[in-house]
């Protein structure tokens, strides 16, 4: 009976696995932390100018929000979890992402594993998102305003076409802790000093 919360465990230590970190240190990179944003994700990793690094970051955050999902539904008949489990696991590897065990619960901002979370999730409504993404990025050229506004619009894909319930709830909660996360950036965009979307990170002068 308490699987579910073994799954939610287990899900939050995979969230908890901060790849922006793993990989630049496996690919002999300096630590995100320490330049630009100082932000440990893929579009901070791209300041380094690693293209590479920075992709396999992206891909790594997002698949450690989309495998537990995709796992906990495989396994939900077997256990008995409802939708509450499987909507419980997606927000608990995203707040590993936030907070994570393993590096003194110092995170990211949570974008890309929101990203896989909501594919697992409905993959309808990731696909939607990320178009929402990949519009405000092409016009405007800010990763940071993009994920703002593609995590202000999916809590509403949801609820309009999908309906209210245990997802909706985890998606608008994943939403609005996205939004906290991104304060910094809303002063910057506010300020006219973000960078935008390829601009290496600033040499020490
Ligand atoms: O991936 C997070 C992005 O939205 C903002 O990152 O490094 O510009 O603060 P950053």
């Amino acid at each position: 009976a308490w699987s579910w919360l073994l799954a939610v465990v287990v899900a939050y230590a995979i969230g908890s696995l901060s790849f922006a970190v793993i990989i630049s240190r496996a690919m002999g990179l300096s630590d995100p932390r320490s330049y630009g944003s100082g932000n440990p994700g893929a579009t901070n990793v791209l300041r380094s100018g690693n293209k590479k690094a920075a992709l396999l970051t992206l891909v790594f955050d997002a698949l450690k929000g989309y495998v537990p999902v995709v796992v906990a539904l495989l396994l939900a008949p077997r256990f008995g979890w409802g939708e509450g489990t499987i909507a419980a696991v997606g927000l608990a590897a995203f707040i590993g992402h936030l907070w994570p065990v393993f590096f003194r619960f110092q995170g990211g901002k949570g974008v890309a594993t929101a990203a896989g979370v909501l594919l697992a999730l409905n993959p309808a409504l990731g696909a939607a998102t990320l178009l929402t993404w990949l519009i405000i990025a092409y016009f405007f050229r800010y990763s940071s305003l993009a994920a703002i506004v593609a995590a202000a619009f999916a809590p509403f894909y949801q609820l309009l076409i999908w309906g209210a319930g245990p997802m909706a709830v985890a998606i608008a909660v994943m939403s609005l802790l996205l939004v906290l996360r991104h304060a910094g950036n809303i002063r910057k965009l506010m300020a006219g000093t973000e960078s935008k979307i390829g601009s290496k990170a600033g040499k020490p002068a």
